[in-house]
């Protein structure tokens, strides 16, 4: 069903209150955080001043109640992305701190000096820094996937690297600077072939194409809660339950533990041995509600409504003269984050031009510095796009473009 934009827009507090220079507010930069539907803001807000308690520790009404809020959200991220139970659903405080604990809690335990892991040249500093921390700590090879001449993932080099020294493949289910979707289920077949296991950096993707571990069976998944409507601060790794089993805590303290000694300690069940400490509990209440309401809005329709947006970027960005843009030209396989250059303004000159013109866009390296290097460039502007984003929100962005340089010239004269 199409959506309807117009409504969504409604939904959303802050597109009835940004107006700038009489302008209203163009977002396009979802692939950095997404805005919260006023159901989201009200849902943490009701908790804190109606239903506040702590979880899983108290045994009042408040507590028990707040508990069982809490966790009917593990459940419902568990049926978002098919994982086979709640007990596979850590809660983590993004899809950076997911991405540590796996090469903390599985990296450290179950690799050893030599061992390799392999990521690509798409990856975003919080898919690389973790691995490479690891490499200093025990000595792990870290082997890149290069990027085809189109800036897809190239099978030939991955198949080509991979080998029985690969432990673990870590590969980002979306570029958020060149919006490149890999081929997850071929990558992790192959991985699983030789015995490594798969992580995906689902940051970019479950917020748009939703996810299904089960048909994927990779073995960890990221992502974070405020890329995808809900809070800042919240963010979930899953894991096979049988790896999870495996795996050392890395935090220690209240709730990750079943029995506390002077002297020692035995770790509590999954998924809690990985949530020491108390949670982002409002935060998690209001990731709930963005699910239900992205369930709402059906993620068919929104995956469906991104893929008509990104046709029509790709067209209009590849016809306007002076428009570099970087990563694949056709819609196949590809999300909705472009990264361009224009004439030859610095991307920060053309945020700020944007900006003057209430549109808000990305400019930098993206955390992406080693791809910058591969494209070849220091930094790029990136405009990105989600649900709530129209063909009309397009047109303001190039037709800003080509008036930002008009304004430039003239004020150079
Ligand atoms: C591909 C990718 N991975 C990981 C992250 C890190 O997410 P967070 O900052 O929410 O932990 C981002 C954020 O931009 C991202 O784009």
């Amino acid at each position: 069903m199409p959506l309807d934009i117009e409504k969504i827009k409604t939904d959303f507090p802050i597109f009835r209150n940004t107006h700038r220079n009489n302008k209203p507010l163009v977002y396009l930069d979802s692939a950095a955080t997404a805005h919260k539907p006023q159901c989201v803001i009200d849902a943490e807000s009701k908790f804190y001043s109606e239903d506040y308690g702590t979880v899983r520790r108290g045994i009042y009404f408040l507590s028990a109640m707040a508990t069982e809020k809490y966790e009917s959200v593990r459940k419902l991220i568990a049926e978002f992305i098919q994982a086979s139970s709640p007990t596979e659903i850590v809660y983590t405080r993004g899809a950076t701190e997911s991405i540590n604990l796996v090469a903390r809690c599985y990296g450290e335990s179950q690799l050893k000096a030599g061992d390799e892991i392999i990521l690509s040249e798409f990856e975003h500093h919080s898919n690389i820094v973790p691995w490479l921390m690891l490499r200093d700590r025990i000595g792990v090879k870290l082997v890149y996937v290069r990027s085809t001449r189109d800036w897809r993932f190239d099978m030939d080099d991955y198949s080509d690297k991979l080998s029985e020294r690969t432990k673990i493949v870590s590969i980002t289910g979306m570029s958020n600077v060149l919006g490149t979707m890999p081929d997850l289920k071929a990558i992790t077949a192959l991985a699983h072939a030789k015995g490594a296991k798969v992580h995906i950096d689902g940051a970019q993707l479950v917020p748009h194409m939703g996810i299904n571990v089960k048909f994927l069976d990779c073995d960890f998944l990221s992502f974070s809660s405020h890329k995808m409507l809900g809070p800042t601060g919240v963010g979930v790794l899953y894991m096979k339950r049988e790896l999870g089993e495996i795996m050392s805590p890395w935090q220690g303290g209240g709730d990750m533990i079943e029995y506390v000694q002077f002297d020692g300690f035995t770790t509590n069940e999954l998924p809690y041995k990985f949530e020491a400490g108390t949670p982002n509990m409002a935060g998690v209440i209001g990731f709930g509600k963005a699910i239900e309401y992205i369930n709402s809005v059906g993620l068919i329709n929104i995956m469906m409504h991104e893929r008509e947006t990104t046709e029509y970027v790709l067209r209009r960005m590849l016809e306007t003269e002076g428009i570099q843009l970087y990563g694949p030209t056709t819609a196949e396989n590809r999300g909705s984050v472009f990264s361009f250059n224009y004439k030859d303004l610095h991307s920060h000159d053309i945020g700020s031009m944007l900006d003057f013109n209430n549109i808000a866009i990305r400019a930098g390296h993206h955390c992406a510095q080693p791809l910058m290097g591969k494209l070849g460039v220091i930094s790029t502007a990136r405009a990105s796009f989600y649900l709530y984003n129209s063909k009309e929100d397009v047109n303001i962005l190039i037709d800003a473009l080509q008036q930002s340089e008009r304004f430039l010239k003239n004020a150079v004269r």
